[in-house]
Order: structure tokens, then C-alpha cells, then sequence
């Protein structure tokens, strides 16, 4: 398999890899379960995201992508909201539903970038609509 395929797969497992234990630590956090203080649950999510980061990196320079087209910028941005948005629903919010609140707003993020990422639009989902 050509190498940028290969980086494109390892980008798109580390995404899914990304929601789905966001989405665990969630739960996690609006039951008040212990497991989140646990090391693996603390470290894992930086691995995970540093590694969604690097590949992203990775599949941009393979594509000379360079001025940065306007959808890649807007997955930058949204991806620093997604994350911002994922630290008040795992450890900042003051209350179950607040951090509930929160963790609906990242996912609904994660679903803009996913469309940015398949549309190659700012727009997303409503790129062609
Ligand atoms: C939550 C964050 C992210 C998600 C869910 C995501 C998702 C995806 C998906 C599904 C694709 C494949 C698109 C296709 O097959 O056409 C893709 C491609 C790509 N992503 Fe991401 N991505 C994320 C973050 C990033 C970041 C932060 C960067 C840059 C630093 C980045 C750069 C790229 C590039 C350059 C491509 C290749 C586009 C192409 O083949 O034309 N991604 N991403």
C-alpha cells in the first residue's frame, strides 16, 4: 500500500480512536466513576490526540499543502474547540449536567470536523447542499 494511504488510515483509526474514548471518559465523568483518576484513562487521550495531530501534520505536508486550504484551517480550529470543549465535560464542569452539556457540544465539533474532513469545505456537512 502507497505510504500516504497508510498514514491516511492510521489518521482516520486514531480519529475513531479519539470519539469513542472521549465519549467513554464522558460517561465516565458525568457518573462520577473513580476510573477516570486511573494512569491508563489519563494518558491514553494525549497519545491518542497527539497522534491524530501528527498524522494530520503528516498527510498535510505529503500534499504540499501549503498556503493552508480554508477547510483544513477551519479542522485546526475546531479541533482546539473539540478539545477545549472535551477538558470542561471530563474534569472542569462543576455539575453532572454541565459536563453532560459539554460533552454534547464536543461530539456535535467532532462532527463538523469529520464533515470538513469528507467535504474538503469550511462548510461541512452543508458544503453542496
Ligand atoms: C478530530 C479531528 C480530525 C478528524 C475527525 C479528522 C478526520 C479525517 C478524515 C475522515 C479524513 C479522510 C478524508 C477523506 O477520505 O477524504 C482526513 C483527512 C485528512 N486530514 Fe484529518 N481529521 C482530524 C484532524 C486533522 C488535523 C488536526 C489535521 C491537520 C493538522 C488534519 C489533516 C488532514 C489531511 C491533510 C487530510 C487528507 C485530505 C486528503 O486526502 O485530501 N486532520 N481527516
Amino acid at each position: 500500500m502507497e505510504s500516504y494511504t497508510v498514514v491516511k488510515h492510521l489518521h482516520i483509526t486514531a480519529a475513531c480512536l479519539s470519539l469513542a474514548f472521549f465519549i467513554w471518559r464522558a460517561f465516565w465523568s458525568v457518573n462520577g466513576s473513580s476510573m477516570l483518576k486511573a494512569r491508563w484513562v489519563r494518558i491514553a487521550p494525549h497519545i491518542i490526540d497527539t497522534a491524530l495531530l501528527a498524522l494530520g501534520v503528516a498527510l498535510a505536508v505529503m500534499l504540499n499543502f501549503w498556503p493552508l486550504p480554508g477547510w483544513l484551517t477551519a479542522k485546526i480550529v475546531a479541533l482546539v474547540v473539540y478539545i477545549v470543549l472535551g477538558t470542561v465535560a471530563i474534569k472542569r464542569g462543576a455539575t453532572p449536567a454541565i459536563r453532560a452539556a459539554f460533552a454534547v457540544a464536543a461530539v456535535a465539533v467532532f462532527a463538523y470536523i469529520l464533515g470538513a474532513a469528507l467535504q474538503h469545505s469550511a462548510l461541512s456537512w452543508l458544503a453542496g447542499v
